[in-house]
């Protein structure tokens, strides 16, 4: 099923039981993000939630966060599929884009703010990490246009909020919101720029691809809805935005204005340094009549930011190695969702055709992602499951010969502190390829066959033992044995 709104989305979340609506009024400065850090800290994956805090201190506008990235269910259901199918979804979407279509009416410009009418304080934007970042940031999807190409990009920036009317955008160098925002900084040109609140989900799911630069996020949303997304012209900047999202805001970057950005808490669980960022100034704000406010809970893992960027990237992934670079032996692609882009893990699954195939394999994920580790394994093991994959650790990899250093790699960011010297500058990183596919037929598991655990099955179930699902990894097993 497609949700063509957030809001379809946020019904159909709630009759899945997969969103708690809060009534109690929050504080946006601190409340929200407090609450949603205990979910993410306290309760495993399967039972987090999505939180809709209906009433905020001081707005009409209510807060949601955690709806897409709960776990892998409510990822799966922004998606419109079945957790298992989260992965074909993208390879199919990545092979399939649907360009937009630009549309005249839009519900995101039911009400238009511009000029001296604008105030940044008309949205609730919160603080993430109450107690020590510097102020509140919008974290969501950032739209930037290529000057000489005129294709848009999106991506997700976070960006604090300056005062009333200015922004403080983090686009790290090297990102392609940088890049072209530099297409036009570099001719002396002011760079547009927009940031788009509750677009439909799919939008949101898609801005987090790793995908080359000159490709629009927005076409793999389109691919991955079966449909072209509805876009709609900014109303100050030369920009197309979602038509659908309950908020967008507007703005421009100057050639040469910078300001300090930051400190704040940074996806590898510690605080972030103070680095000179862009400047934004708000041009306008334009939203649906009572819209509502979405802000991801990022910053110490595991979080809503990890979970988003680990499932989309791994379908892209599958995508590059089965049918950009031919290696159909690759069945599988997992990325653990506790770290996702840099400094993440990948499991990969497949079928060695030759001698040192799977580093092969682990080589090129390590070179075309952010990722730090990648292991490889046959396609009997379960991927998403750690307890079988330290298994193939265990019984499948020799160290000394299995590993893969990948030195002299430079991560372009100091918030990893495991590249930082003793005098915390940023040194150089490096990556691992851990190969634990058998080299060797290492002969029978060591499980009874596969007729006998059948047949104990049933007397289990006749005994009246309690009972249980098969875990894939059991099956994977016994039906080798
Ligand atoms: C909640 C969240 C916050 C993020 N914050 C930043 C950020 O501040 N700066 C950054 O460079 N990447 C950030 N990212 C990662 C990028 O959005 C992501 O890697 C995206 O694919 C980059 O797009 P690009 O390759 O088109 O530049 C964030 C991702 C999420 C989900």
């Amino acid at each position: 099923m497609i949700h063509r709104t957030m809001r379809d989305f946020l019904s159909a979340l709630e009759k899945k039981g997969l969103l708690r609506r809060i009534a109690r009024p929050v504080d946006r400065m601190w409340e929200p993000a407090a609450l949603a850090r205990w979910m993410y800290q306290a309760l495993p994956a399967e039972k987090r939630f999505g939180m809709f805090f209906e009433k905020v201190k001081g707005s009409d506008i209510p807060i949601v966060t955690a709806v897409l990235g709960a776990n892998t269910a409510a990822y799966a259901a922004a998606l419109g599929v079945e957790p298992d199918g989260i992965n074909d979804a993208w390879v199919r979407a990545c092979r399939n884009p649907v360009p937009p279509k630009v549309v005249d009416k839009a519900p995101c410009q039911e009400v238009v703010i511009t000029g001296k009418e604008v105030r940044l304080s008309c949205l609730p934007i919160p603080v993430w990490t109450p107690g020590k970042d510097k102020g509140a940031y919008i974290t969501t999807n950032t739209v930037t246009r290529d000057y000489n190409t005129g294709i848009q990009n999106m991506g997700v920036y976070r960006t604090m909020v300056r005062d009333e009317t200015n922004l403080i955008s983090n686009l790290r160098p090297g990102r392609q919101g940088y890049l072209n925002t530099l297409t036009w900084t570099d001719k002396d040109k002011v760079a547009p720029i927009a940031w788009v609140i509750a677009a439909p989900p799919a939008v949101h799911l898609a801005t987090v691809a790793n995908l080359p630069y000159g490709v629009d996020e927005i076409t793999l949303a389109g691919g991955v809805m079966g449909e072209a997304v509805n876009m709609v012209k900014c109303r100050t900047v030369d920009l197309l935005v979602p038509a659908d999202a309950e908020i967008i805001i507007e703005g421009e970057i100057h050639p040469g204005e910078t300001e300090m950005e930051g400190p704040f808490g940074e996806f590898a669980g510690y605080m972030g340094p103070v680095e000179r960022r862009p400047v934004v100034r708000v041009t306008a704000i334009t939203h649906r009549k009572n819209p509502i406010y979405y802000g991801y809970t990022s910053q110490m893992p595991p979080s809503e930011s990890t979970t988003i960027q680990s499932l989309t990237n791994a379908g892209v992934l599958l995508k590059i190695l089965r049918h950009d670079l031919g290696e159909v032996a690759v069945s599988d692609v997992f990325i653990d969702l506790t770290f996702a882009g840099m400094l993440g893990h990948a499991v990969i699954a497949m079928k060695p055709g030759y001698p040192g195939h799977s580093k092969k394999v682990g080589r090129l994920v390590a070179a075309m992602s952010p990722l730090k580790r990648v292991t490889v394994v046959d396609e009997d093991v379960d991927i998403r499951d750690h307890t079988h994959v330290d298994w193939a650790m265990n019984s499948r990899y020799n160290p000394s010969r299995d590993t893969v250093l990948i030195d002299d790699v430079y991560f372009r960011v100091g918030i990893d502190p495991s590249v930082r010297s003793a005098t915390s500058d940023v040194a150089m990183g490096s990556k691992v390829v851990c190969d634990a596919t058998l080299k060797v037929d290492a002969g029978p598991f060591s499980l009874p066959p596969k007729e006998i655990m059948m047949k104990a099955l049933d007397l289990w179930k006749e005994i009246g033992l309690p009972e249980f699902e098969i875990p894939r990894r059991a099956r994977l097993r016994i039906d080798r044995s």
